[in-house]
């Protein structure tokens, strides 16, 4: 999993996991696990199918409890009279994934014909569902208007992808990637206080060009650009992401625009910033770039074995620029890697640049800043308070940020 997308503290929270009658069945494993890694407690149905692909046992033995099987279940732990109405009073999400065609018909229908149906049909939370199957059972006419059907019936539906399936065939069928239902379910149990706000994050390095092969950077991964966008997401605001050059993606709800140089990055922000509610600028921006050679390669023969001087011109603020353009109704956030001074630096930076909110942290510390999964920060607000965090994953970080720009 992409270490934006692990976030945890969903402790308390229970989700109750159907499994269906499908080869990706045991993909159902590894989301049963990702949601016990983000401390939500995990039960399970799996149908008469689904035992065909998975056993109960391999979802005990990763610690889902109960574990459901038939209607009059042969297993004893599950065996209540009103197992097919505890999910609903004992879980706060219910996923079906992979879910089969005859389960999508079943659920569409209402249909309580075994465990999973009724345990559905009685479930008055969010649902999610997944499906998997041949990409011409998912194509045919009844599939497709059952789908739509648990549309209209608020399911939360995660679609499958294309690709190839194990039938051999290619097209669309294949159960979504684990992450995408599992960031489905956690968005699911997450208060949506984000809800109807436009929220701008900026991430990753910036690449400089010099000649047709160099170029002036720094070793920003931008995963902690990527976990306050997530946090955003999660907590349901429209995300749009300017990303220098990462490796990392996202859930294709979120609006990416990819660039290279910071004034690419100054022109998407400045662009898109009068539409914004809220943004986060934590790209590492490189402040200067250097005075290109040209559009060729550089040969060291220009140099006649002589040591070079690269010249450098100052980049666009962008922090600052949006900072002076802020409306009294929109939010701003930046960062700041220190290597001295945080407080005072902090401090400066807040005022100069017109900040609501600074996150500073001290780059030469362990467990801090590029290149690890977690960061302290010294964060600042324009309302002058001020608090030094622990060690925390940056998933936490970002979510803490968020959780401090909405005090009031
Ligand atoms: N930033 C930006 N545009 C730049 C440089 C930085 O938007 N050209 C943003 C960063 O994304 C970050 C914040 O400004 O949110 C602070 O960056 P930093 O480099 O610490 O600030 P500077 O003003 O460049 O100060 P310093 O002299 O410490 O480099």
């Amino acid at each position: 999993m992409q270490p934006h997308y692990g976030f945890a503290g969903f402790m308390g929270k229970r989700v109750h996991l159907g499994v269906t009658g499908s080869i990706a069945a045991y993909k159902a494993l590894d989301l049963a696990r990702a949601l016990q890694q983000a401390d939500c407690m995990v039960s399970a149905t799996l149908t008469d199918a689904a035992r065909r692909f998975v056993t109960p046992l391999s979802f005990e033995a990763l610690g889902a409890s109960p574990v459901y099987t038939g209607m009059f279940s042969e297993t004893p732990d599950a065996d209540t009279a009103f197992g097919h109405l505890e999910p609903g009073q004992a879980a706060d999400a219910m996923v079906v994934a992979p879910a089969s065609a005859n389960t999508l018909a079943r659920l569409a229908f209402g249909l309580a014909d075994d465990m999973l149906s009724c345990q559905a049909l009685a479930f008055p939370g969010p649902k999610i569902v997944a499906p998997a199957m041949n990409p011409r059972m998912w194509a045919a006419p009844a599939t497709q208007r059952n789908w739509a059907t648990l549309g209209e019936l608020g399911y939360i539906r995660v679609a499958p992808e294309c690709g190839s399936v194990a039938c051999g065939e290619t097209g669309t069928g294949r159960l979504a990637p684990v992450d995408e239902i599992f960031l489905a379910v956690l968005k699911a149990l997450t208060p949506q206080d984000l809800a109807g706000r436009n929220v701008l994050v900026t991430l990753g390095p910036t690449r400089e060009p010099w000649d047709a092969v160099r170029f002036w950077s720094n070793p920003s991964s931008g995963t902690m650009g990527a976990c306050v966008a997530m946090a955003a997401w999660l907590r349901g605001a429209d995300v749009t992401v300017v990303a220098g050059p990462t490796a990392l993606t996202f859930p294709c709800d979120v609006a990416v625009v990819s660039v290279t140089t910071a004034r690419q990055m100054f022109a998407a922000c400045t662009d898109l910033w009068p539409s914004m509610d809220m943004a986060c600028l934590t790209a590492a921006v490189a402040d200067y770039r250097p005075v290109p050679f040209g559009e060729t390669k550089f040969k060291k023969s220009t140099s006649a074995g002589a040591g070079i001087t690269v010249e450098f011109e100052t980049n666009p603020d962008i922090l600052k620029t949006l900072g002076e353009s802020k409306r009294p109704d929109q939010k701003l956030i930046g960062f700041a890697a220190e290597t001295g001074n945080l407080r005072e630096e902090a401090a400066r930076k807040l005022e100069s640049k017109h900040l609501d909110l600074i996150a500073t942290n001290d780059i030469g510390k362990s467990g801090s800043g590029f290149g690890v999964a977690t960061n302290e920060m010294y964060v600042l607000d324009a309302k002058g308070r001020r608090e030094q965090w622990p060690q925390l994953p940056k998933t936490e970080v970002a979510w803490r940020l968020w959780d401090h720009l909405l005090l009031d």
